[in-house]
């Protein structure tokens, strides 16, 4: 068993364990997370290690980014496994705030985003990327990494997150990992937690729909059929769906050919949500 990593609770703390690092030479990545590690994020981990000499972690269940009535409250809070899941992965330090650290008294500053946050998550969750993009801001302004990594899993954050940094002028490469899949294709997410059996069984609709969708258009079928079944494959199988939409794989708009597009699906099972999406 490694020595756990160094925990930073403030970001004078951090930036004093980082500057000597970097006086060194040191090339610094960020993989930031919500914690509730699984193996999705550790991969997460992985890629940053092949683009930067030290790995930091940050873990913050960000407020900002849940709506009232969300799962906030019961998103499970596991800091001591993840401080031992990222001890194993060699990660330098973790950054793990709290919501007084990140937003104090008289906080006022948030981040709008447009662009690729428009439609799919938007429509459902207004909330939710202006909170993502605000966080992620801090984050990087707080470590200033030369790379972040993030899931592709949350495609559409991905796209916005690479949005921000880049009209914000932040001098941080945001760098995509494939999304981790169980072995029967249910993408890997802390939310799965929330299933029971029965859902868990459900939950494998929503890769199987998505690959016989990817399939069906890259045997030509027109992309309204290829919806049409996806949606009622999705009912079938106890889904209720926010959406399953075809997207320009860079700038998330509508595409003009389905070649290299990606489809990125929200839907229901009982009380959870889960996201995911695929190639064309
Ligand atoms: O993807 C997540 O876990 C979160 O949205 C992120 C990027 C850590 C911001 O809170």
């Amino acid at each position: 068993m490694r020595n756990l990593p160094d925990v930073y609770r403030g970001v004078d703390a951090l930036r004093a364990a980082l500057a000597p690092l970097r006086q060194e030479g040191k090339t610094i990545a960020l993989v930031p997370t919500m914690g509730a590690l699984h193996a999705g994020h550790l991969s997460l981990v992985e890629k940053a290690r092949e683009h930067a000499d030290i790995v930091i972690a940050s873990i913050f269940v960000n407020p900002k980014q849940f709506a009232p009535g969300e799962d906030f409250e019961s998103y499970p809070r596991t800091e001591e496994s993840d401080l031992q899941k990222l001890a194993d992965h060699n990660v330098f330090g973790v950054f793990a705030p709290n919501a007084k650290e990140m937003y104090p008294n008289g906080f006022a500053t948030s981040i709008q985003i447009e662009g690729p946050a428009l439609g799919l998550e938007t429509d459902h969750r207004p909330h939710f990327f202006n909170g993502v993009a605000t966080v992620v801001a801090k984050l990087l302004l707080a470590v200033l990494p030369d790379i972040a990594v993030f899931g592709e899993k949350d495609y559409q954050q991905l796209r916005v997150i690479e949005r921000m940094a880049k009209d914000l002028h932040l001098p941080t490469k945001i760098v995509g990992a494939p999304i981790v899949r169980e072995h029967d294709g249910l993408a890997m997410s802390s939310r799965n937690e929330y299933l029971d059996a029965k859902e868990r069984q459900t939950a494998i609709a929503i890769s199987q729909t998505l690959t016989t969708a990817r399939n069906a258009l890259r045997n030509g079928e027109s992309w309204i059929d290829v919806r049409k079944k996806a949606l009622a494959a999705l009912k079938l199988s106890g889904f209720a769906t926010d959406y399953f939409e075809l997207r320009h794989a860079k700038h998330l708009g509508t595409p003009i050919e389905t070649s290299g597009a990606r489809i990125l699906v929200a839907a229901k099972v009982g009380t959870t949500r889960l996201i995911d999406n695929i190639e064309v």
